[in-house]
């Protein structure tokens, strides 16, 4: 049997490890995480939404990854989700190219679902580009299971999206 791995390109950290912590997204990340949106989203999202999350002026749970083992600590992922009606809707989560392979995501998206599951959230749910293999195999890991599919979703190239959730 072929490993899914094998059939995609692999992300490089150079050593395949990082040590990290993870905390509460604040104000002062904004930059970052407007950064890292656009180097990783086909169509990022903006400053004043990211903005408005933060200041949890939905309802958003905001999470990054700080890389412990730099002088200066600096942010290397996200994630970040909507707790609504006993529902968490993830909207994006995200790792620099050069921390990735190392657990990051992982780590943010369990830490995600338990910090929903303890406000309240019995599933989370999501929707994932159909092209996005990584991100498939993390939810798949994670227990998502596929709950359907949303043809043309996305305007910038009109991808179906899949729909996933999870019970938490
Ligand atoms: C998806 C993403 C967040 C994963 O982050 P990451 O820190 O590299 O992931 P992890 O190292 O924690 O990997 C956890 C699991 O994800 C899956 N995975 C991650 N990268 C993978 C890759 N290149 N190939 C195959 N599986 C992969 C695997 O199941 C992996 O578990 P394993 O190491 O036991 O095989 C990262 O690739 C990313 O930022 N992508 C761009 C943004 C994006 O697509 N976000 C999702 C939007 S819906």
């Amino acid at each position: 049997m072929i490993r899914l791995r094998s059939l995609i390109e692999e992300d490089n950290a150079e050593d395949n490890s990082v040590e990290f912590t993870i905390r509460r997204a604040k104000q002062d990340d904004l930059l970052t995480l407007v950064k890292l949106e656009e180097y990783t989203s086909a169509s990022p999202w903006s400053e004043k939404a990211l903005g408005s999350d933060l200041l949890n002026e939905t309802g958003a749970v905001v999470l990054v990854a700080e890389a412990a083992n730099t002088e200066n600590k600096s942010v290397i992922g996200y994630c970040d989700a909507w707790l609504v009606a006993g529902e968490a809707q993830l909207n994006n989560i995200a790792v620099f190219q050069q921390y990735r392979r190392c657990g990051v995501g992982e780590a943010l998206l369990r830490e995600l679902m338990e910090e929903s599951r303890k406000a309240g959230c019995t599933t989370m749910n999501l929707e994932v580009r159909k092209s996005n293999i990584k991100a498939y195999a993390l939810y798949e890991k994670l227990g998502f299971v596929k709950d359907g599919l949303r043809r043309g979703y996305y305007e910038d190239n009109g991808e179906d999206a899949v729909l996933m959730s999870v019970g938490l």
